[in-house]
């Protein structure tokens, strides 16, 4: 199978199938946003009106701290979905990211469904993607084609090994990923985000990616898409007994959204992806740390269906934030990083047997001043 059909076959499964993380402890998500509670303030002395919700994010303006996260193209038939998000997140003012370009870097007749991007969407924050699997082989070179194709702002290098362990395809030889990664962020033109796909990023990494000169992490947390979970559906369509069995072992593995964005918040931007479903997810996730927020998987019934649907749902997302930041008394994206919140449960044990002081998220204060 060509890496072109696989990208459309994963587009399909994900709207075919219940593809998402289920582990659930007490009947809570696996992304851990239900142990995270915001405090609510009863006298919150805003204006809901005068929110703001823009920040800037890697040089860039966002009307508001979300992204389109990085999920196609690569496939003639990803272009009207590609063309649905890009129009979206121009209409909206927030940040998109094209899935792998490893397709069109293989292959030049593909590069018009990744470069409907940048037509579509002329002002906005785009990222592009290319897994860290490939970086040796497409070479420096082979990155900057990348880059021009969507005038790209920053390039997201994908880790995604526990996919490769399932599928039977995969490129399960991760030596020398890191050094790779360093060459990357001191040679290539833009911005580098390294970036998880589902099963987190954990302090130690999240140190040695910042080591490396990367600037952003996208942590990829368990408790949204399971990569893992999509190659069980492919597996069981081809009859591969292997990889079906690995598949649903894994399914669930990895290092839930919301520790992940603690573990990996050190001194370069977090963007939390994984699991985010709701505007308040994204005000939990920054209240942890994060910058911003990635999301896919809502997003792609919406965009085959074409942008109307994209922004509809994207709209629920920002107003659901905006009742979550009146509610905690942040009128900026600035305030709501410094909102306490409480941690709960497996995440809080999860993250204090990590060494993390859970209480310290609890006593946040409010930074800056408020105005009414
Ligand atoms: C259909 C689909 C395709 C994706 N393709 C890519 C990809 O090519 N490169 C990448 O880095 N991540 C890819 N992802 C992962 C997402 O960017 C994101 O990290 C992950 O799905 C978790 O977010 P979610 O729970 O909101 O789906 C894809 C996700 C989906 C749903």
């Amino acid at each position: 199978m060509t890496t072109s059909d696989r990208k459309i076959e994963h587009l399909l499964l994900c709207v075919e199938k219940d593809v998402e993380a289920h582990r659930t402890y007490f009947g809570q998500r696996a992304s851990g946003f239900d142990d995270v509670d915001l405090v609510h303030d009863c006298l919150p002395e805003i204006n809901k009106k005068s929110l703001e919700l823009e920040l800037e994010f890697m040089g860039k303006k966002l009307r508001a701290p979300i992204l389109i996260a990085s999920m196609t193209g690569g496939h003639p038939d990803t272009k009207a979905v590609n063309t649905a998000l890009s129009c979206a997140a121009e209409e909206l003012g927030i940040g998109i990211g094209v899935g792998s370009q490893r397709a069109a870097i293989e292959d030049p007749s593909m590069e018009d469904s990744f470069r409907i991007v940048r037509d579509k969407a002329p002002n906005a924050f785009i990222y592009g993607n290319v897994g860290a699997a490939q970086l040796n082989e497409f070479g420096i070179d082979g990155l900057e084609r990348a880059v021009e194709m969507i005038g790209a702002d920053a390039m997201a290098i994908h880790l995604n090994f526990l996919q490769e362990a399932i599928q039977p395809e995969g490129n399960v030889n991760a030596t020398g990923c890191l050094e790779a990664i360093k060459k990357v962020c001191t040679e290539l033109s833009v911005p580098v985000i390294v970036k998880e796909t589902g099963a987190g990023i954990s302090h130690s990494q999240a140190v040695a990616i910042c080591d490396a000169g990367a600037a952003a992490i996208d942590i990829g947390g368990l408790g949204g898409t399971s990569w893992a979970g999509v190659e069980t559906f492919r597996a069981q369509k081809r009859g591969d007994m292997l990889s079906d069995h690995l598949g649903r072992q894994f399914w669930n593995w990895g290092i839930p959204t919301t520790v992940s964005i603690v573990e990996s918040t050190i001194s370069i931007p977090v963007i939390a992806t994984g699991g985010i479903r709701s505007g308040i997810d994204v005000a939990k996730s920054i209240a942890l740390g994060a910058s911003v927020c990635g999301v896919a998987l809502p997003l792609v019934a919406p965009a085959l269906k074409g942008e109307k649907d994209v922004v509809d749902k994207l709209i629920l997302i920002i107003e659901e934030l905006k009742v979550a930041m009146f509610l905690t008394g942040c009128r900026t994206i600035e305030e709501l990083g410094s909102a306490p919140v409480v941690v709960s449960s497996k995440t809080r044990e999860f993250l204090e047997q990590r060494g993390f002081d859970t209480g310290r998220f609890a006593r946040k204060k409010k930074i800056m001043e408020r105005s009414n």
